[in-house]
């Protein structure tokens, strides 16, 4: 179905990287897109450019996004908002825990309970959930951030069964590296991020995800494109370790 069938959509975590391009992308379909992320200042600027509107609120904010569930009837909700932090569980902080689980998993849970109902009650919408390779394979990373994905996975596909009988769809877009300020925002805004993350690699950049998201969007309303994955050419998940006992591995 066109997108323009749809009138609104909210956006969280709109202020940078694939948030910003899908809110980009939304506008320039014609929709009244909300922007929601805390950084105000780039929101407005986003604004500005787009004709969005700006929600400068933290996505945990119960309240605030209770608020914005009671006031606008969403067609479209792209859960997006996520954050990481270095180290598996060995290393983990409470505090590190504790946000990755209140921002990737929990408010996630939080807008569609506040805003699905709804989308189902008219029966229409669509919802587009970010998760992550991570969901989905073991390599390297942060625990936790593999752990909260993992749930969204699995609450992307529980929500069809939730949904059954209604034309409301739900996608999981789950990307590779894609070149945003992620690693900026986990590992320091530094030339070694860079160095280690982006410089050099061809990677997708958030446009490419916002496409693929338009697109899953514009198909045509007997077609739910459930998953799918995104990953750079040059990037491949997989591997297995083996060691002897008190030997360096292979
Ligand atoms: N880039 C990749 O390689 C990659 C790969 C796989 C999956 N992903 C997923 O893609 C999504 C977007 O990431 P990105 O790469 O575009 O990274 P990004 O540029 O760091 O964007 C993250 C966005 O989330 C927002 N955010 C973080 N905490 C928030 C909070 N408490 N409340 C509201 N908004 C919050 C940030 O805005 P504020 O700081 O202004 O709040 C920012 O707009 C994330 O879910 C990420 O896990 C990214």
């Amino acid at each position: 179905m066109p997108i323009s069938d749809y009138k609104t959509a909210l956006v969280t975590g709109a202020s940078s990287g694939i948030g910003a391009a899908v809110v980009e992308r939304l506008c320039r379909e014609g929709l009244e897109v909300h922007a929601l992320a805390r950084r105000a200042d780039a929101l407005a600027q986003l604004a500005g450019r787009t004709g969005a509107v700006p929600h400068a609120l933290d996505v945990t904010d119960l309240d605030g996004i209770r608020r914005l569930a009671r006031d606008v009837a969403f067609d479209i909700l792209v859960n997006n908002a996520g954050v990481d932090r270095p180290g598996s569980i060995l290393q983990a902080d409470a505090a590190g825990i504790d946000l990755l689980v209140d921002v990737n998993l929990r408010a996630v849970l939080q807008l569609t309970r506040l805003i699905v109902p709804g989308m189902a009650e008219r029966n229409r919408g669509h919802v587009v959930n970010i998760s992550s390779i991570a969901a989905a394979y073991n390599f390297g990373g942060n625990t936790t951030y593999h752990a909260t994905k993992a749930a969204v996975h699995m609450l992307s596909r529980q929500l069809r069964i939730d949904l059954f009988g209604k034309m409301v769809r739900v996608t999981e877009i789950c990307p590779g590296r894609v070149a945003t300020e992620i690693f900026a925002h986990v590992h320091g805004d530094t030339a070694e991020t860079r160095a280690r993350f982006l410089d050099g690699f061809a990677l997708p950049l958030a446009s490419d995800i916002a496409d693929a998201i338009a697109f899953a969007i514009a198909a045509p309303a007997a077609v739910n494109i459930g998953h799918i994955e995104i990953m750079p050419t040059l990037q491949v998940p997989g591997g297995l370790s083996t060691m002897r006992a008190g030997q360096p591995g292979d």
